[in-house]
């Protein structure tokens, strides 16, 4: 199956058939296969496609279209006053942006207030630990996912990877708001707007000079690398939660589970492969997660250039050799190996050592802090680390990107 046909197939509306019927018949590019039921999904049936061979049917030839039509610096500028989720879509945007946004808007009938309610009590409750592990493990995790590291660097946000960050904690931080989903939150917004972005880089990525010489695909950001960064988020957070013992009531496990489905789902992702359970989820991220975990150049110069964030703070003289010795903690020897990270003399064992007595403490299951400087110290690392990574949250505007990293 030659590439240009592959294109035309996606060009003329990307029938699941035809593409999972591909799937067959393009050399695997060393992915375990797709065994993955659809049961275990939101929807709880499906076509069992492998994802690898599924994009967005409807986002991708709209904005591809308004890419050609020289569109996207009117569109951008336009929806820059669309914010708030209840609010009506500026006038004047192109007729087939409009149909569909209005259409990608809207909630799933499935979707359920009482448990988004139970959902936000849980980000309230848990918001340092939660904003340290989306930047420090979800988002160095980032790094070591190929195919999303390369897209990264090699799409128009690579050039600036603050901005990049500020845009993506944006999401992290919306979902995790009282009115996340209600008309008075941003969370829709943020997520079709995403939506749009993903489209624009299936349609420019494959037109860098550099991406056939880095990428084993022509078109990237797949149904099936939308979930894998999806359990690189909700599914390693909550996995790190567990292993830490943090005690978590079923309700709030699931409500949180719920408000990461409905984020899929508003990104774009289609039912049938949204995990309906944390179990199916992990065995979900067992399948597509883990196994691709690979170092790469491009996710090493990110990494770095993350583990700098904090250096127009302090110079680099404190935060850098904390971060890199967090994500030692958190995701490995291997991956910091991986990355490149040095090992850390004082910041290494205090937290092999402290960090499961401290959330002890923290959470009131152990009755006498052993060492309470120790613990003082963690608790103001992790509120400067969850500041580091959500303070850029502010108003900030996601557009959709019409060139490429420019070199
Ligand atoms: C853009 C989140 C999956 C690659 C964005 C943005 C957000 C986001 C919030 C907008 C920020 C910006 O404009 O810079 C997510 C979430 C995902 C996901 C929550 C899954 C649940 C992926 C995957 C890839 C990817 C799987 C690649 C394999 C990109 C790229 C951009 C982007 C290249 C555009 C950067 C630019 O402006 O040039 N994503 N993403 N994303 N994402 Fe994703």
């Amino acid at each position: 199956m030659d590439k240009l046909s592959r294109r035309n197939v996606l060009k003329a509306g990307g029938a699941l058939g035809a593409l999972g019927a591909l799937s067959v018949a393009t050399p695997a590019h060393a992915l375990p296969p797709w065994t993955w039921s659809a049961q275990g999904s939101v929807a709880g049936a499906g076509t069992g496609t492998d994802p690898r061979w599924v994009w967005d049917e409807q986002a991708d030839p709209l904005v591809a279209s308004l890419l050609d039509r020289g569109d996207v610096p009117r569109v951008n500028q336009l929806l820059r006053t669309w914010t708030k989720n209840g609010q009506p879509l500026p006038a004047g945007l192109p007729a087939d942006l409009r149909d569909f946004m209005e259409q990608a808007r809207q909630l799933p009938s499935w979707a359920d207030h009482g448990k988004l309610a139970t959902a936000f009590r849980f980000n309230e409750k848990r918001g340092l630990y939660l904003g340290v592990l989306y930047g420090l493990a979800s988002g160095m995790m980032s790094t070591v996912i190929p195919k999303e590291a390369r897209a990264v660097y090699y799409s128009q946000g690579g050039a600036d990877m603050k901005d990049r960050i500020s845009k993506t904690a944006k999401l992290g931080y919306d979902i995790g708001t009282r009115n996340a989903f209600a008309a008075d939150g941003e969370m829709i917004v943020t997520c079709v707007k995403t939506r749009l972005v993903h489209a624009a880089v299936r349609h420019l990525l494959p037109q860098s000079p550099y991406w056939p010489n880095v990428a084993d695909e022509e078109i990237p950001i797949s149904q099936r690398d939308m979930m894998v960064t999806w359990h690189s988020l909700p599914t390693t957070v909550m996995q790190k939660l567990n292993a830490w013992k943090v005690p978590i009531p079923a309700a709030e496990s699931a409500a949180f589970l719920h408000s990461w489905q409905l984020g899929g789902h508003m990104l774009g992702i289609k039912d049938e492969y949204l995990p309906a359970s944390w179990a199916e989820a992990n065995a979900q991220a067992d399948q597509v997660l883990k196994p691709v975990l690979a170092p790469t150049p491009e996710g090493i110069k990110l990494a770095d250039i993350l583990l700098n964030l904090g250096a127009s703070v302090d110079a680099g003289i404190l935060s850098k050799p904390i971060l890199g010795a967090f994500t030692r903690f958190l995701l490995g020897d291997q991956i910091a190996g991986w990355l490149k990270i040095g090992r850390e003399p004082i910041w290494d064992p205090l937290l092999r050592l402290s960090w499961g007595p401290f959330i002890a403490v923290r959470e009131g299951l152990l009755p006498f802090p052993l060492a309470p400087e120790a613990y003082w110290l963690f608790d103001e690392f992790l509120r400067k680390a969850a500041l580091l990574f959500l303070s850029e949250a502010r108003p900030i505007s996601i557009e959709i990107p019409d060139t490429n990293r420019p070199s």
